[in-house]
């Protein structure tokens, strides 16, 4: 929590991979419900363009240059948001595809490991950083952009694509494991984890033919990150309705 003019006032969010997309939007949500956001971007002029936009709108969001492979990056960035007194809400957005339309049977190991490195680890790493900070609060929400591609349910029945994308896919399989696992570790101490699936949206990865707006792929990610005490944990959403895993 952000202390500003003596009583505490405004929530701290960290939205990784925050320069566009969904991410710079859920960073745009979650500003105009009054949380102080930082985005964060591995690069800085993308990250100072996203932050110049946002502002420009009258709404407060910061840059944290991060590349979230990077531990020392990581550790840095949550060395600097504490100053903040946070983070009290954590959306691991950041994400890569690497291998669509490339077969499982062909996908190279080198790309599986640099998804994954991204979208899980990347998660892992955010992760860990922050839930000390918010155990010190009493008070966390995170949340964990995966992809219904992850979901076992529709890898079992193929959804037309045959095992291409399979390491976005793997890599949001085991995203969604931590959600669970992270979960549990945090039960009954007031900090809350759960997955969405964005639905298709048009950003550079959804393509401009997608069905849904930015605003709406953000909107779950917005609800679950700003939900009350009462709220679910260690559950996997889309479009504010349970999913399975
Ligand atoms: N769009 C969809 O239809 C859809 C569907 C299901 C799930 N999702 C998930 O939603 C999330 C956002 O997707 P999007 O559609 O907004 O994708 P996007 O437009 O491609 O944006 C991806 C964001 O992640 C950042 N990023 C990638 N690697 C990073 C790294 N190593 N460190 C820090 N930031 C990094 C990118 O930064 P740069 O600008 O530096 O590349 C960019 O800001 C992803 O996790 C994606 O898997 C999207």
């Amino acid at each position: 929590m952000n202390k500003v003019d003596g009583p505490v006032v405004k929530r701290v969010a960290v939205v990784t991979g925050g320069n566009r997309g969904i991410g710079k939007e859920i960073a745009r949500q979650l500003a105009a419900k009054g949380l102080q956001v930082i985005i964060t971007s591995r690069d800085e002029g993308r990250g100072r363009s996203a932050v110049q936009e946002l502002l420009a709108t009258g709404l407060h969001v910061k840059l944290q240059v991060a590349d979230v492979h990077e531990i020392g990056d990581v550790a840095r960035m949550m060395e600097r948001i504490q100053s903040d007194y946070g983070p009290d809400v954590l959306v691991n957005n950041a994400g890569v595809i690497l291998d669509r339309g490339v077969s499982v049977l062909d996908v190279g190991e080198s790309v599986v490991r640099q998804t994954l490195e991204t979208n899980f680890f990347g998660a892992l790493r955010m992760t860990q950083a922050a839930i000390p900070l918010m155990k010190k609060h009493h008070y966390g929400r995170i949340v964990n952009i995966s992809s219904g591609l992850g979901a076992f349910e529709i890898m079992q029945d193929g959804y037309g694509l045959k095992g291409s994308s399979s390491a976005y896919r793997i890599s949001k399989t085991m995203l969604n494991a931590l959600t669970c696992l992270v979960s549990q570790e945090v039960a009954g101490i007031g900090i809350k984890v759960n997955a969405v699936c964005p639905g298709r949206v048009q950003t550079d990865m959804g393509g401009e033919d997608a069905p849904l707006t930015v605003a709406e792929g953000a909107d779950t990610a917005v609800w679950l990150a700003t939900m009350e005490d009462d709220g679910p944990g260690g559950e996997y959403f889309r479009e504010r309705r349970r999913i399975a895993w």
